[in-house]
This record gives C-alpha cells, sequence and structure tokens, in this order.
C-alpha cells in the first residue's frame, strides 16, 4: 500500500466525531450493616484502639455478613445511584465494576450485576486497578461516552475484602473494611469530568498481593489462604512523596485553582497520608476533604465513591462543587481527575 491510511480497496471505516462530553449524574453507596470497632481485632494481633486511630485513623469499619456478596452489595448501591438519575437498567449501555475481592476468575462480577439490574445487553467487564479501580474506571467511563461507545455507564467500586483478610496479620488486619459505591455517568454539554492522570509502578508490584496465587494454593493442599498481606511502609511512602504531584497534575490538567475545589476526595487509605498530601499540596483550609476512613477502613476500589457519597449525603460537598479524585494502590496503580459532582 503506497497511503498508509487509505487501504488499497478504497474503504475507509466510518467513526462518529468525538462531540460531547460526560459528567456523573448519580451517587450511591452501600455500606455492610454490622460495625467493627478496633476493639474486635486487636486482641489477635496484640494492638490497642489508640495505636490504630494514631497510625491509621481508623475507629471502625463495617464488616459484610458471610452470605452478602460483592455482587450483593454492588446491586444495592447501583439500585440508589439509578433511582437518583432518573434511569432504570435498561438505560445502561456499559456496566463496569472496579473489584479485587470478586471471587471467582471468571466471570465478572459486572455481568450478573448488568443481568441482576435488568441492564441486559449492556457490555460488561471488571476492573482490576484496586485502590485506583474506581479513578480507572472513571477516566473509561468519560472516554467511552465522549466517544460515543456508550452514552450511560454505570460504574461501582466495590469490595469484600473481609474473605481476603488475614485477622491475624498484624500489618493489615486493622485496616481492611467491604462496601460499595456506585455513580452513574451520562451526557453533558460542558466537561463533567477533567483528564484523568494515571499509571503504575509493576516494580512495586508485590507491594499488596495476595499471599500467594491460587494455582500455589491449589498445589500447596490448601496450605494458606491467598489472604492479602501489604509492604506497608513501602506503601506509605510511596503514597505520600509520589501521589501529591499526581494530583497537582490533575488539577493542572483541568484547568482548576486548588483554591477553587469544592472537595478533596483522595482514597480512604490512611489518615496520615491524607493529611501530608493536603499539606504537601498547600491545600487551602476552606477546602472540606474527606476522611470516611475513620468509620469505613479502607475499602479499596469503594473508597472513593463512598466518601464522595457520603460528602454529598452530609452536605460537606453540594452539586456542581467541582472535587478532586485520587486512588492508589496494589500495582502499584494510580489515578487522579478533577470532577464535577452530581
Ligand atoms: O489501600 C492501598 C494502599 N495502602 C496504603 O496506603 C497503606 C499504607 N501503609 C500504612 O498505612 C501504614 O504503613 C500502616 C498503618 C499499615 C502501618 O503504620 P506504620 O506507621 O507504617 O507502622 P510500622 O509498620 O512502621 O510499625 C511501627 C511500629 C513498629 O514497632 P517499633 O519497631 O517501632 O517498636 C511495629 O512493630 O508499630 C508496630 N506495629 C504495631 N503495633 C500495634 C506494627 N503493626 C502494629 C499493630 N499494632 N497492628
Amino acid at each position: 500500500m503506497s497511503d498508509t491510511t487509505v487501504p488499497a480497496t478504497g474503504h475507509r471505516l466510518t467513526a462518529p466525531p468525538v462531540t460531547g462530553y460526560a459528567r456523573f449524574l448519580s451517587t450511591g453507596s452501600y455500606r455492610p450493616e454490622r460495625v467493627v470497632p478496633n476493639s474486635e481485632i486487636v486482641d489477635r494481633i496484640d494492638s490497642s484502639d489508640q495505636w490504630i486511630r494514631e497510625r491509621s485513623g481508623i475507629e471502625s469499619r463495617r464488616f459484610a455478613r458471610p452470605d452478602e456478596s460483592v455482587v450483593d452489595m454492588a446491586e444495592a448501591a447501583s439500585r440508589v445511584a439509578l433511582e437518583r438519575a432518573g434511569l432504570t437498567g435498561a438505560d445502561i449501555d456499559v456496566v463496569l465494576v472496579a473489584t479485587v475481592t470478586h471471587p471467582y476468575q471468571t466471570p465478572s462480577a459486572a455481568t450478573l450485576l448488568a443481568h441482576r439490574l435488568g441492564a441486559t445487553p449492556a457490555a460488561a467487564f471488571d476492573i482490576s486497578a484496586a485502590c485506583a479501580g474506581f479513578c480507572y474506571g472513571v477516566a473509561l467511563a468519560n472516554d467511552m461516552i465522549r466517544a460515543g461507545t456508550a452514552r450511560h455507564v454505570l460504574l461501582v467500586g466495590v469490595e469484600k475484602l473481609t474473605d481476603f483478610l488475614d485477622l491475624d496479620d498484624r500489618g493489615s488486619a486493622f485496616i481492611f473494611g467491604d462496601g460499595a459505591g456506585a455513580v452513574v455517568v451520562g451526557p453533558s454539554d460542558t466537561p463533567g469530568i477533567g483528564p484523568t492522570v494515571w499509571g503504575s509502578d509493576g516494580a512495586q508490584w508485590d507491594a499488596i498481593v495476595n499471599k500467594q496465587s491460587w494455582v500455589e494454593y491449589r498445589d500447596s493442599g490448601h496450605e494458606e489462604w491467598p489472604a492479602l498481606k501489604m509492604a506497608g511502609q513501602t506503601v506509605f511512602r510511596w503514597a505520600v512523596w509520589q501521589m501529591s504531584p499526581v494530583a497537582q497534575k490533575a488539577l493542572d490538567a483541568a484547568g482548576v485553582a486548588i483554591g477553587d475545589l469544592g472537595a478533596f476526595i483522595p482514597h480512604q487509605a490512611n489518615v496520615r497520608i491524607i493529611d501530608a498530601m493536603v499539606k504537601q499540596m498547600g491545600l487551602p483550609e476552606h477546602v472540606p476533604v474527606s476522611r470516611d476512613i475513620a468509620t469505613s477502613g479502607n475499602t479499596s476500589a469503594a473508597s472513593v465513591p463512598l466518601a464522595m457519597d457520603r460528602m454529598l449525603a452530609e452536605g460537606e460537598a453540594k452539586s456542581g462543587d467541582l472535587a478532586l479524585l485520587i486512588g492508589f494502590g496494589a500495582g502499584l496503580a494510580y489515578a487522579a481527575q478533577v470532577v464535577e459532582l452530581p
């Protein structure tokens, strides 16, 4: 072929022009009923309520019931978000579920969720980006809507981390919790989602990782359940030093001055990480910061949408405000963007 843009047949592809924008239409969340205070965790890891509060900011977290699944929790959060958007499952073109705790290698949690919501035949798949998963999903939903691949996207961040929690592991037993947060993303005349700044660092692949693979688990005669383990200090340092510049880049890419934010909603990993980011970024005092971690723990992919839904519900942030979102964790993967709150 002499002309690389025109195939020998002379036929060209047609594709819709990128014309519109996208925005969050609604949020929804689901928090399991059972509140688990630090006092229930401390004995098995020789810790104390005071140590956990001082080192992580966590006072309590929610644990799902044994019979409550990732899909159950995702469904509950999604139904709230759909109702608030004035839509039904039938209006949804794509279902995205960010999770690392759906206990089936295949099929995805998203296909079952789509079926339960009557969102068939929506395209549906899971996103495996751990604590960055929700913000990865925001990037995908935005791009799909802008490119015309979808009109309405349902995006859920959901985790049942208790299924992969070693309650005897001092480094992680007190950190994690369960829950689900959802958003409906739809078309908009004005930009409602800013450019995503994202990336990963696989050199630190083993900083937060299952103790072994499913294959190793099988071959060892089920010796040790593949619970999550975390090199806490390594991740802590990475998050504190690497994530503020990422957040700043997301602000710059969106053309938003830090003082114009109506909310800062970072991944709820550790309140000390949140406080360090606030300081490094020079976030003005008038910008509310989510500290949902105190009563939710670290819910990985669910943490940002849970925190966002709570800020809106409690009037800490309001519809139309600009919020800076950032997710970061296992991978190590990260993503940040500025969004207009629904
Ligand atoms: O969501 C994905 C991203 N995840 C994160 O961003 C988590 C990042 N990491 C962290 O949040 C923190 O590293 C932890 C909260 C997990 C741990 O806090 P830390 O300040 O890094 O604790 P450390 O591991 O440096 O341990 C400090 C001390 C040690 O004692 P010495 O050596 O100072 O005497 C530990 O033995 O605290 C001791 N320690 C504990 N004490 C009571 C470690 N774990 C515990 C515990 N209870 N559970």
